[in-house]
């Protein structure tokens, strides 16, 4: 039985594990520092909005996350506000490694340093967020659409009046999720296979979830 629960301080070491396990297409020994993509990309969710982050636990422990924020600009206005500074005095910036010759952990260095911000006219029509991720025994069993039901439950609740995510063009099996869990792709397809594809979904006041218009 998978409970679907409210995040809580003490899961904060799970969801970086969770985080490293599912990053980099399952190998996480692709990243020297362990803790570097859950800096990016889970804690500061945990910390700085932590009743927009729901986690899946089952008997073996805790195996899922969804993190986001109900308003993108806030959001990263906190983030260089209260979480990229400490960051940035313990890694440094790679920004004079050419790109070619950067590892993944000088990539996530290169994002603490220089945070990308989500497009204008995304975030107008869908300023809210997330991530999602779960262990593979967790995986194919409705546990991903249960926390994205609870946590676009939330987010509506909380006013917002859509949510948008990137998924990379190469991640095929995210994108029947999210699809399937009402997103639609907000741009024709990325160009490069690096670029990210963006999702967005439209949030109806009163209660009702829609697919995002294409723009
Ligand atoms: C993507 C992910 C969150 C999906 O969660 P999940 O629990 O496996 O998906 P669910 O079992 O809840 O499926 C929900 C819906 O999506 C569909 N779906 C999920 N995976 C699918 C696949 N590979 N092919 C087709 N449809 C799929 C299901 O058919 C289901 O639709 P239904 O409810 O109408 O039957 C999960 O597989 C995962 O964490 N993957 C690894 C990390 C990752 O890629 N995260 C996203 C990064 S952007």
């Amino acid at each position: 039985m998978v409970e679907i629960r409210a995040c809580q301080p003490n899961d904060l070491e799970d969801l970086y594990r969770i985080c490293l396990e599912t990053a980099a297409g399952g190998a996480p020994a692709a990243y020297s520092d362990p803790k570097l993509v859950g800096h990016v990309y889970v804690a500061p969710y945990a910390l700085l909005s932590p009743q927009t982050v729901f986690v899946a636990e089952d008997p073996e422990g805790v195996g899922g996350y969804i993190a986001g924020a109900p308003d993108t600009c806030y959001f990263e206005a906190l983030l260089e506000a209260e979480w990229w500074p400490g960051l940035r005095r313990v890694y440094s910036d790679p920004s004079d490694i050419p790109r070619p010759r950067r590892s993944l952990d000088h990539s996530m260095m290169h994002r603490i340093h220089h945070p990308g911000h989500t497009p204008n006219e995304i975030v107008k029509r869908y300023p809210a967020h997330l991530h999602i991720n779960l262990l593979a025994h967790l995986r194919g069993q409705g546990v991903g659409r249960r926390l994205m039901n609870q946590w676009l439950r939330t987010i509506r609740k909380a006013g917002s009046r859509g949510a948008h995510l990137a998924v990379g063009a190469a991640n095929s099996r995210a994108i029947r999720f999210y699809r399937a869990c009402g997103f639609r792709e907000l741009y024709p397809r990325a160009r490069a296979r690096s670029d990210p594809i963006w999702f967005g979904i439209t949030l109806l006041n009163g209660g009702g979830i829609t697919a995002g218009a294409e723009s």
